[in-house]
């Protein structure tokens, strides 16, 4: 029987509920397709200021470096809105994305049938959206120096390399190749530089993958391209802040930013989130929709893992769950039963157990 290693980060706000959730989950899949999982849980953002007076303290970065993979909820606390840069969450996760070298975070968006209601978009733009959004997340305007604001001149510095836009474009190109094979890569290289390189760099690229189409776009053109035709999308390739502004407005194809899942991938242990944040008005009541940190897990599953049909199992009890009706409150119509945290997991759980008898499957 494989035994894995993860570390947990639960964080702060809703954080703490959905990775619950999403470990019962994963429980359920272990004791079904015949693995362990051991689970640590270490603190992060918030919680990591209020143990340990940072956001991301030692013995979490010293968990992390060790794990198979990385677990995280979601950072972000109010309190700290006006706390010095060091003590920010979010410094703690651009923190924690460097020590992992998770230069590579992919973003599938899919338009469940059963929750077109939740879309703005009509249903029939909406139909057969399938996407993945592939965010370089160590680079860019994130982590470039040098960075400044004295009250009057503020300065962030925008800078890529050729080996750093070349490793992401690959992990794009190899995503496409196991899709419809077809690439957007997304800059604004009528103005800037480093999106030049970064349209040379994909572009000599393209030449080792004649199976992939390839197609440059400008990114305000990207952000139209998302609502009136998402159907036609199947990689999006993107620098940091790009891919974190496209990958909000994707999430409205799906119905709700509680749905969706990414992982983070680089040469080691991978970083698996929700893209959702930390939701302090609904953290503690059992309202948040877990999915998107469960579809995480099946993504740790399958990358970090190696376990590619639990992952399959969650995936399936998911859209199954959807199926049949389970709404937390960010999908319910008016009308519709709403159910909590807990019991959404609980059914995606018991999807899985009805659908796999006990250790039964996955055996290598
Ligand atoms: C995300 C988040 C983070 C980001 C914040 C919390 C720093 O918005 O994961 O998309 O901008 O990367
Ligand atoms: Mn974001």
């Amino acid at each position: 029987m494989s035994a894995h290693t993860i570390a947990v980060l639960p964080g702060d706000g809703i954080g703490p509920e959905v990775v619950a959730a999403a470990l019962a989950v994963l429980d359920t899949a272990a004791e079904r397709f015949g693995f362990t999982v051991s689970a640590t849980e270490y603190p992060m953002g918030a919680a990591g200021v209020a143990a340990h007076g940072d956001p991301f303290p030692e013995v979490t970065r010293q968990a992390v470096r060790g794990a198979d993979a990385v677990l995280l909820g979601a950072v972000g606390d109010p309190s700290l809105d006006a706390a010095p840069r060091h003590l920010k969450p979010e410094t703690g996760l651009l923190a924690l994305r460097a020590a992992l070298g998770v230069y590579a975070n992919l973003r599938p968006v899919a338009a469940h049938p059963a929750l077109a209601h939740a879309s703005p978009l009509r249903p029939e733009r909406l139909a057969g959206t399938d996407l993945l959004i592939v965010r370089e997340l160590t680079g860019g305007l994130y982590y470039g120096e040098p960075r400044s604001n004295d009250g009057e001149v503020a300065v962030n510095t925008l800078r890529y390399s050729r080996p750093e836009i070349e490793r992401v474009a690959r992990i794009a190109f190899e995503a496409a190749r196991g899709r419809r094979k077809k690439l957007l890569s997304v800059d604004k290289a009528n103005v800037l530089e480093t999106s030049q390189l970064w349209r040379a760099v994909v572009t000599a690229l393209a030449a080792g993958y004649p199976d992939v189409a390839v197609e440059h776009i400008y990114v305000d053109y990207a952000a139209m391209r998302l609502v009136t035709d998402p159907a036609s999308l199947d990689v999006v390739l993107t620098e940091n802040m790009f891919g974190d502004i496209l990958s909000d407005e994707a999430a409205v194809l799906a119905g709700s930013l509680g749905l969706l899942p990414s992982a983070s991938l680089g040469a080691g242990a991978g970083l698996y989130e929700p893209i959702h944040g930390s939701a302090p008005p609904l953290a503690g009541r059992d309202v948040a929709n877990p999915i998107g940190t469960i579809g995480s897990v099946a993504m740790l599953l399958r990358y970090s893992l190696g376990q590619p049909a639990a992952a399959d199992a969650i995936d399936e009890a998911v859209a199954h769950a959807l199926g049949t009706g389970a709404r937390t409150r960010d999908i319910a119509r008016d009308g519709e039963a709403v159910i909590g945290t807990r019991e959404m997991a609980a059914r995606i759980a018991g999807r899985i157990r009805q659908r796999t008898p006990a250790g039964s499957a996955g055996r290598a």
